[in-house]
């Protein structure tokens, strides 16, 4: 098989656009981007006769490995090309010492992981929906919501939320690495630069940090997460946050949220706003399992290509 195997660069990421697209996924360029920047070791690209035929992404965070944006090109599939990229991407994770790495398999994809050792730990779903004006929040197929966001959770009585601040930024690391297992300060960093203003913080009475919310935009909805909390209330507190400000920022607004559907407490709030969770991938790992992660306090991934 003549294929070989490259770093992926800010120049290919029209062509990796074009692979993505073709698969209705939601990241954008600034993903890519950012991808780039988080780990310019770990990106590579499959290359066959001049042609870009497929992608792979490995972030390494505190000796965790993460595995994403494994793409192989139509019509070049089921020929060893996605195995030879993950097996680049192994080999990445091995050079930078990684004791365990993770990632977000798709149906197609298990088969595959599974033989390079691969173990499958839980189903991860992806709740998607319209915040329209109105008040209406309504949930893309097949039933149909309310997200009202003038009507007090009992959590603001409690907590407090308020837009992220500079100063809040440690804080956040530590919460996020309290629930993965793994800190992953550059990653929250530079999501919290690249959309300035776009994230909130759940504050207890004694000002300790409760939970945080990140959105971005992506090519098809809003991409609602990490949404991490210390429970239920704060997290739908939070969330009520996001969808009201997105809803101030005017018109109707897709949103997707990726969710464990271990997490009962995300799954019974999106129902109650009439989401569901599709079951569409499922989070494998190999490697040693960091036995500290609070996985409970996860109510929403970033994405779906990482954690
Ligand atoms: C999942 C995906 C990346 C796999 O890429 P691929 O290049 O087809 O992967 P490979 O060819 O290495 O392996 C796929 C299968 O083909 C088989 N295969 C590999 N070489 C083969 C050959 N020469 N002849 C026949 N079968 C072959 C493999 O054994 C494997 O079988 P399995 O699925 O039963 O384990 C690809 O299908 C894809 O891009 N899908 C859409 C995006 C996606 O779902 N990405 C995964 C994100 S987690």
């Amino acid at each position: 098989m003549d294929i070989e195997i490259q770093s992926l660069c800010a120049a290919d990421i029209p062509q990796a656009m074009d692979l993505k697209n073709a698969l209705g996924w939601n990241q954008t360029p600034e993903d890519w981007r950012r991808f780039l920047q988080l780990s310019p070791l770990g990106s590579f690209k499959a290359m066959r006769g001049g042609q870009m035929v497929g992608t792979a992404v490995a972030h390494v965070f505190d000796r965790v490995c993460w595995i994403g944006m494994v793409i192989v090109r139509e019509g070049c599939r089921q020929q060893g090309v996605g195995r030879l990229m993950m097996k680049r991407c192994l080999e990445f994770s091995a050079e930078q010492g990684c004791s365990l790495v993770v990632l977000n398999a798709t149906r197609e994809a298990v088969g595959l992981y599974g033989s390079l050792g691969f173990r499958p730990e839980f189903l991860i779903g992806t709740a998607r929906g319209t915040i329209a004006n109105g008040g209406q929040f309504a949930p893309g197929q097949p039933t149909r919501g309310e997200f009202t966001p003038g009507a007090d959770s009992p959590a603001t009585k409690t907590y407090q939320i308020r837009r992220i601040e500079g100063g809040d930024l440690d804080a956040i690391v530590s919460l996020d690495a309290e629930a993965q297992g793994a800190e992953r300060e550059a990653l929250l960093m530079r999501l919290v630069e690249q959309y300035p203003g776009s994230g909130f913080v759940c504050l207890g009475p004694d000002c300790r940090l409760e939970g945080f919310a990140l959105h971005r935009p992506g090519v098809h909805s809003i991409q609602i997460g990490p949404l991490i909390a210390r429970g239920h209330i704060q997290a739908e507190s939070l969330l009520r946050a996001v969808c009201s400000d997105l809803l101030a920022s005017g018109g109707a607004t897709g949103i997707t949220l990726t969710v464990s559907l271990n997490n009962t407490g995300m799954r019974h709030m999106l129902n109650r706003w009439g989401l569901s969770a599709e079951p569409r991938l499922t989070r494998m790992s190999r490697g040693w399992k960091r036995l500290q992660a609070r996985e409970e306090m996860i109510y929403a991934f970033s994405g779906p290509e990482k954690g």
